[in-house]
């Protein structure tokens, strides 16, 4: 069976030992390969991706004996799960084994702000230790968290360690909600309440600008806005546009509507957000975990095996 790898080439090496029994090619998730992505799709029966390479009908098109995707990503907003369906398709992520790590980094993040470690560092490391940054308690503040899935809830417990009061917000009902933390209805009167906002939702039609302007300008003056999610389910101007005024005090990304940004993105000029490069699974042990876990899962889904991280039924 042939199987197509977008990974980037280190990944894509510790992948070849695993897939040994496959006829497998491997095309690196650079712009300038897509065409030779879509070449090599003509005879095969799955691929193993990453979010840089976009599953939609064209793709699809192009694959007519595909059998199995495995996006090597928890999130599933680079693939058109519909089309996938309809072709009988199964999709496979990486749910679970990355749980902890994004919830360790909103924690950190949570106390850089906090805390104004990035402040603190500059002063740090110069000799003038005169005007030291005052930060504040986490202990008694309500962080509110928008969508209660697996990572959210785990960020709930960890925050729960540093005696934080936790709201959240979820359009679906989770299965297994923290007991300890107050569900709020309206999005709005969450964020208004909170002085700490972590978001946490998967980007889908229903979550693309979830938090637009109006939204924003609910929260403090006081407050902070972390965001590990994806990009798009904030509107990025109307955000830098907050931060720039001084509506909310700062802000931690580890995620943005184009990533990397552009050079003349004015996020970039703002000295209240601390920016990251997508690094919420970034871990050695998650990032082996995940490439297992997606590795697993095509294997599964090529041998008709039961598949535990399926994203759509297996038909
Ligand atoms: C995920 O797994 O979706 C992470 O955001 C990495 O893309």
């Amino acid at each position: 069976m042939r199987v197509l790898i977008t990974l980037p080439q280190a990944l894509a090496e510790r992948a070849l030992i695993r897939l040994d029994k496959f006829d497998v090619v491997v095309v690196p998730p650079e712009p300038e390969d897509d065409a030779r992505v879509l070449a090599a799709l003509g005879n095969a029966d799955g691929v193993l991706i990453t979010p840089r390479t976009r599953v939609d009908r064209d793709f699809l098109s192009c694959a007519p004996k595909l059998r199995a995707v495995s996006t090597y990503s928890v999130g599933l907003d680079h693939i058109d799960l519909a089309a996938a369906e309809e072709r009988g398709i199964a999709v496979a992520h990486t749910p679970t084994v990355l749980t902890d790590a994004v919830a360790d980094l909103v924690l950190g993040l949570i106390l850089m702000l906090a805390r104004r470690l990035p402040e603190s560092m500059r002063v740090g490391a110069s000799s003038d230790w005169r005007n030291v940054p005052m930060g504040i308690d986490p202990r008694g503040k309500v962080l509110f968290i928008v969508g209660f899935g697996r990572i959210g809830q785990e960020v709930a417990r960890r925050a729960l360690a540093f005696k934080m009061k936790i709201t959240w917000f979820d359009q679906r009902t989770p299965k297994t909600p923290v007991d300890v933390a107050t569900r709020v209805l309206d999005l709005k009167k969450g964020l208004a309440d909170a002085d700490f906002v972590s978001v946490n939702l998967d980007l889908n039609p229903s979550t693309w600008h979830i938090i637009g302007r109006d939204a924003l300008l609910c929260m403090k003056p006081s407050a902070y806005f972390i965001n590990t999610s994806r990009g798009p389910v904030i509107d990025q101007i109307a955000l830098t546009e907050t931060l720039r005024d001084r509506r909310i005090a700062g802000a931690a990304l580890d995620v943005l509507e184009q990533e990397p940004p552009t050079p003349d993105d004015p996020i970039l000029e703002l000295d209240n957000v601390i920016l990251l490069p997508h690094i919420g699974t970034a871990t050695a042990e998650t990032r082996q975990a995940m490439l297992d876990c997606a590795i697993d899962s095509l294997i599964a889904c090529l041998r008709d095996e039961p598949c535990l991280f399926l994203a759509t039924p297996k038909h």
